[in-house]
């Protein structure tokens, strides 16, 4: 598959180089075409790799992740261009959180809303899946790296978007995924933030991940 990647930090790279290893092809896009770490993860990703700015990347991808800070997404959304995005699959892996006042970061929106849900709504034509936010990066594209059985969450109003996301997820290596329901679901996941914030303190890691007993 052709899939574009909106975002250049570090959960744009490690899901970028994840979906090259798995055999698609991948913009990464971002408010630049010629952003420095885009070119750099491009040249060290081989020619299954290639960079632009967010509409480059929405225009390229068959599947579109965003992996830009929630506090911008809208906008960069609106950059990626609501007709590059038009009925494509568009994975929201972002968070709404608000670092302006320092540590902790705040949500954007909550309880009554979510940013899964703002992007839903901003782009109609758009089949959004919410998954993948609950987790750092590392643990995203490499499940193993968190030891036993552990759970990933997808959400969103589209059936058929989820399971090709699920799927997309299953060729990382996740075993354990859960239907959340519509894109509402969105504000439960984004939610789990404040606690995933306080668990990396107690752990003092990234490495470990939420898991569902019943
Ligand atoms: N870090 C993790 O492990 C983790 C785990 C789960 C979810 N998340 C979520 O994933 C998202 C990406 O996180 P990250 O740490 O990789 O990157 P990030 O630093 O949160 O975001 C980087 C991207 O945001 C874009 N951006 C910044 N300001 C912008 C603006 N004013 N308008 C449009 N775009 C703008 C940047 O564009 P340029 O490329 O042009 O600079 C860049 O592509 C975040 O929402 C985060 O909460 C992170």
């Amino acid at each position: 598959m052709r899939i574009g990647i909106l975002g250049t930090g570090m959960v744009g790279t490690a899901l970028g180089s994840k979906l090259i290893q798995v055999g698609h092809e991948v913009k990464m896009g971002s408010r630049s075409a010629n952003n420095e770490k885009a070119v750099k993860w491009a040249k060290e990703s081989g020619p299954k790799a290639s960079y632009g700015t967010f509409a480059d990347a929405a225009a390229f991808g068959e599947m579109v992740f965003n992996c830009t800070a929630g506090t911008v997404s809208l906008a960069a959304l609106a950059a990626a261009g609501g007709n590059n995005l038009k009925g494509k699959v568009l994975v929201d892996v972002a968070n709404p959180l608000d670092f302006s006042k320092g540590m902790p970061p705040t949500l954007t929106v909550c309880n009554t809303d979510s940013l899964g849900e703002q992007i839903q709504r901003a782009f109609p034509n758009v089949r959004v899946v919410k998954a993948l936010n609950t987790m750092n990066c590392a643990v995203m594209v490499e499940p193993s790296v968190v030891p036993g059985e552990h759970d990933a969450f997808v959400c969103g109003n589209d059936r058929q978007a989820k399971d090709q996301v699920t799927e997309v997820l299953r060729s990382f290596g996740w075993k354990w995924i859960i239907d959340l329901g519509d894109i509402t679901a969105a504000r439960g996941t984004e939610m789990l933030l404040p606690i995933w914030l306080r668990l990396m303190g107690h752990y003092q890691s990234p490495n470990f991940n939420f898991k569902i007993v019943r």
